[in-house]
């Protein structure tokens, strides 16, 4: 094995995705769809195993993310264009709503721009409105944004939301769908239940006939762990609210899972280059960089398992041993240790739960992206 590297178990992945699959086709009991979320990781083998084996649409936020769609043969109407930029490249945004592509319009200009290019719109039933409103107020301390606003969508109370509504209906287009996708730091079943609800308000304030609703990502999943909602909460919470509005056999219901499917499917490898002492302290130094596996180099010790390394259990304890990354950085560390045993050079660890956020925040800055192998 080359180290750096991460390693896409493609087996766990499959069986993520199921999980959501299973719980929400129960639940809605109606058609529903995937979104592999581009964002979350961009590396091509994951987008087209979704797409080729579990028939997953494939979810960008940015016309770049459009575009690396296209490259890799991708047609729009298995596509999903997200995003507060799609405007920034209207050929893009041309492409997808000619190609009918899912296009959920996150401000007032996408709208603007649609309505000045109905006749581009292959596919009217595949035009939704991401939507913004008060979340952080009906669960206190949930929102990523906190008590700032939150900067996506189309703002409900202010009344954007009703000026896009009509602005598009006068272009002819009847708003088929809403796209309910905000980050949260807790994932909890609350924030969904209030999502939901939302949605379903706003179909019956608005007389809107949905082909679609998003619920977009932020689950938790792949991994149980106690005090998060399991998929079948998630899909039991979110579907008891939508069907309050909506009829499962007119209305697909689409999901955008990233962190939940994709995290636990990938695990990184790294080995020590050297070891040297530092006034008491074993300073090791890997080949790889919290970069990553922590791109933020969030303050935090990364878990990692030395379970590729044979002797280990025979190994000296340290008092003290800071594992670092290779880059010219002083606080690229991945770990600071106490009484744990020593480590030697070509000594490999592992670190799990890598798929979410990392690949996809890989630059040459320093070093280059570690390597990629599949494994099924
Ligand atoms: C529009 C959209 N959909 C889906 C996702 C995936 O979210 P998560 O990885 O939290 O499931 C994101 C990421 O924030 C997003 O912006």
């Amino acid at each position: 094995m080359n180290t750096p590297c991460y390693t896409i178990h493609l087996d766990i992945f499959e069986k993520n995705c199921r999980e959501v699959m299973d719980a929400f086709e129960e639940a809605w009991g109606g058609r529903v769809e995937y979104g592999y979320s581009v964002k979350t990781n961009h590396d091509a083998g994951l987008m087209k195993y979704a797409h080729a084996k579990l028939g997953w649409f494939i979810e960008t936020v940015s016309p770049d993310e459009l575009e690396l769609a296209f490259n890799l043969g991708f047609d729009a109407e298995n596509i999903i264009f997200n995003g507060p930029c799609k405007c920034s490249r209207q050929d893009a945004l041309i492409n997808a709503i000619r190609g009918g592509a899912y296009v959920n319009l996150d401000n007032l200009d996408d709208v603007s721009f649609v309505c000045r290019h109905v006749s581009d719109v292959r596919d009217a039933s595949r035009i939704g409105i991401r939507v913004n409103y008060n979340l952080e107020a009906e669960c206190p301390g949930e929102t990523t944004a906190g008590e700032s606003v939150s900067r996506f969508g189309i703002d409900v109370e202010n009344k954007d939301f009703a000026r896009a509504v009509d602005m598009l209906r006068s272009a002819g287009i009847e708003p088929a769908g809403l796209h309910m996708h905000t980050s949260t730091r807790s994932r909890s079943a609350a924030v969904f239940t209030s999502l939901a609800r939302k949605a379903a308000q706003l179909v019956n304030d608005y007389g809107l006939k949905l082909h679609f609703v998003d619920m977009g990502g932020g689950y938790f999943g792949g991994q149980k762990v106690e005090g998060k909602p399991s998929m079948e909460q998630y899909a039991q919470v979110i579907t008891r609210e939508l069907k309050k509005a909506l009829n499962p056999e007119m209305t697909t219901l689409i999901l955008e899972p990233g962190a939940s499917v994709i995290a636990t499917s990938v695990t990184y490898e790294t080995s020590v280059l050297s070891v040297r002492d530092i006034r008491g302290t074993k300073i090791v130094t890997m080949d790889g960089t919290l970069l990553h596996v922590n791109p933020f180099m969030a303050h935090r010790n990364q878990p990692y398992s030395t379970s590729l390394i044979a002797d280990y259990d025979a190994r000296p304890v340290d008092e003290h041993q800071i594992i670092c990354g290779c880059t010219c950085m002083e606080n690229d560390r991945f770990a600071d240790e106490h009484s744990v045993r020593r480590l030697e050079p070509g000594d490999v660890l592992s670190f799990r739960f890598a798929g979410a956020y990392t690949m996809a925040f890989n630059s040459n800055f320093i070093v280059n992206p570690a390597e990629v192998n599949y494994e099924f």
